[in-house]
């Protein structure tokens, strides 16, 4: 009998360690420990027994009753840990993995050197205005002084609309429409934005371009004014030791009118001369139609070319290289963000 219970204790002691869930432990309850379970079918078989054997028989079935109940509670509450662990384990969030990576794009060039100039011109008290890129003839051209028929409309090859529409050759007509606005006060303000002329692209021209306008009248505004201004920009751009030149030209919209270079040093050691702008003080007529007695305002006015300067910056061999989008070109101007 002794070894019958030997191996049936020994069969269940191995059942429960190798039990791995709360169903098999419930499975093993049910085999053993319920009404009809094998240890209460033994029990039963104690009827058949001698009066002298019954209780150690009975003895010997509660003793493997406890032990299976106490093995069956601990196995639980291992099993319970366990895959509580588990749960834990998967759920828990892992701060040393490396994040995605997320693809930050970058300010172009020419945006870039806008955004440097009208830091520079509003920390010298200009304002920033805009203007349409549509416009119309009267602005783009009678406003600026180029009556219909005049022959220096010929110089900037135009995208007419229709007879009175165009895309806007320079940002000079914000001129224009800013005197309308400030009625007769004094001006003093820039215009970044895009022009269009009708050129064939190649290295050094672009259908599309960008100029910063710069405009200023007040009472007693003179060329020391409009050199001082060029000079400092020229300066904050390029260095402290920076000159420029200044050529006489002709603009409808200016009296005395200049073209103004860069001077910078070749790789032979002699000077060269990069034209960046366009400037000059504003003529009487365009005074006049803007609202403004000539004989009271004077001002001073200048097209900025901002490829021009993000050419000489930045040393980029073809202007077409700012309207292609290639990020080989473009990933080179990643800079600071904030
Ligand atoms: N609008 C001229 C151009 O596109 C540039 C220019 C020249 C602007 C002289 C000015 C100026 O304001 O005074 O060629």
């Amino acid at each position: 009998m002794e070894n019958r219970f030997e191996h049936l204790r020994e069969e269940i002691v191995k059942r429960i360690k190798e039990s791995l869930t709360v169903e098999d432990i419930e499975l093993i309850r049910n085999n053993y420990l319920s009404k009809k379970g094998i240890l209460s079918q033994e029990m039963a078989k104690m009827r058949d027994l001698s009066p002298e054997e019954r209780p150690l028989f009975g003895k010997v079935i509660n003793e493997i009753k406890g032990l299976v109940e106490e093995l069956l509670i601990t196995r639980l509450t291992e099993i319970k840990d366990k895959v509580l662990l588990e749960k834990m384990g998967s759920e828990k969030i892992d701060v040393t993995i490396p994040g995605d990576s997320i693809r930050i794009g970058s300010i172009h060039p020419l945006m870039q050197v806008i955004e440097d100039l009208e830091d520079f011109f509003i920390a010298q008290g200009f304002e920033v205005k805009e203007g349409p890129e549509v416009e119309s003839d009267y602005y783009n051209f009678e406003m600026m002084n180029f009556e219909k028929g005049h022959p220096a409309r010929d110089m900037q090859d135009t995208f007419y609309i229709d007879a009175e529409t165009l895309l806007r050759t320079h940002t000079s007509p914000v001129q224009a429409r800013v005197m309308l606005e400030k009625k007769g006060d004094s001006v003093k303000i820039i215009c970044p934005g895009k022009t269009y002329r009708r050129d064939e692209d190649d290295p050094t021209h672009s259908h599309q371009f960008m100029q910063i306008e710069g405009l200023v009248i007040d009472k007693d505004i003179s060329f020391a004014n409009l050199k001082d201004t060029l000079l400092k920009m020229v300066r904050h751009l390029f260095g402290n030791d920076r000159e420029i030149r200044m050529r006489p030209s002709y603009f409808p919209f200016v009296e005395p009118g200049v073209e103004v270079d860069v001077v910078y040093t070749k790789d032979d050691g002699t000077k060269g001369y990069i034209e960046v702008l366009g400037a000059g003080l504003v003529h009487p007529n365009v005074l006049k139609m803007g609202g403004y007695d000539p004989k009271k305002f004077s001002g001073f006015a200048f097209g900025i070319g901002v490829e021009r300067i993000a050419i000489l910056k930045y040393g980029i061999e073809d202007i077409r290289n700012f309207y292609t989008n290639d990020m080989r070109f473009l990933n080179q101007f990643k800079g600071d963000l904030s």
